[in-house]
């Protein structure tokens, strides 16, 4: 498909190596976070099923690649360090944009040793807080933290008040493109465990259904998944992918990654998503589905 405008979407990379500068940064949160790592996450996030996604994805030449949040396990700083080396392999912020997920932001740290090394990603000037906004082609991408640090063993989302209101008036201001809103946890409540969900999702679901926008796009559940939210004229899809590094020991949860290729079709937009999936035996990605559906934009 080379006709529109291209954006791929992948989510939790899951990439770093969790070893800390030195052990004192594990005497919180992070510790039950690392066991985690050490016992059971290693071995499903293999380096080699991102490189063979990011090798596809290359092949793909999209016109802008956007990573919904994780691309840690602990969030620590040499972590933050690895992932900000991934993004420069994977592009320049012209080309990539990111938001952070709930393990990029596991304890409460200073953003100066940590997220800072991304900030050209969240298109962000220093000292500017979430939501961004990045034209982008034909579409505006809106980007969310719902990421505050979460007491042990909770893995729960939250935007706040302010970045809501901010979220609305975005929506408003850029209602002449295809708005895609970002965040890391999905906003139906039904998408994952309790501990894991999004906190005030209701008031994004209000926001939503009276502002509307193209696409909403998410990670955090490891898995496929698509919903439907109202808007104020038509349905607004909601899609997660499964995380982009995993080998899919469990059913329903091997890597994948998604292109939507936008066409304009006056009033709404036309979006055919094609989903590119982890072959296990060859290791490779290949084309494993396309949908086709009509947004308002
Ligand atoms: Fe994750």
């Amino acid at each position: 498909m080379s006709d529109g405008f291209c954006l791929a979407h992948l989510t939790d990379p899951h990439l770093t190596r969790p070893f800390p500068d030195h052990w004192r940064q594990l005497a919180n949160k992070r510790l039950l976070g690392f066991l985690s790592w050490h016992l059971r996450r290693r071995h499903e996030h293999r380096p080699e099923v991102l490189a063979a996604l990011t090798a596809d994805l290359r092949r793909r030449r999209p016109d802008h690649t956007v990573v919904t949040g994780d691309l840690t396990q602990l969030g620590l700083p040499g972590e933050c360090e690895q992932a900000a080396a991934w993004l420069e392999e994977l592009g320049t912020p012209e080309n990539v944009s990111v938001i952070p997920g709930n393990h990029d932001r596991y304890v409460a740290e200073n953003w100066s040793v940590t997220l800072e090394k991304w900030r050209p990603y969240f298109h962000l000037a220093p000292g500017q807080p979430f939501p961004f906004v990045h034209p982008c082609g034909p579409l505006a991408l809106i980007g969310l933290d719902s990421a505050p640090p979460s007491p042990p063993l909770r893995a729960t989302g939250t935007l706040g008040k302010h970045q809501c209101r901010r979220l609305g008036e975005l929506l408003e201001r850029n209602s002449d493109r295809c708005r895609v809103v970002l965040l890391h946890h999905p906003p139906h409540r039904e998408a994952v465990a309790t501990r894991k969900r999004l906190t005030d999702s209701d008031r994004l679901v209000r926001l939503l259904a009276r502002h509307g926008c193209g696409l909403v796009l998410h990670g955090h559940s490891h898995r496929w998944q698509l919903h439907w939210l109202d808007g104020p004229r038509t349905p607004i899809p909601v899609i997660g992918v499964p995380s982009a590094s995993a080998r899919g020991k469990r059913r329903g949860y091997r890597a994948r990654y998604h292109l939507y290729h936008f066409r304009r079709r006056s009033p709404d937009w036309e979006v055919t998503v094609e989903i590119r999936g982890l072959e296990p035996d060859t290791g490779r990605f290949r084309l494993e589905g396309e949908w086709r559906v009509t947004v308002a934009g």
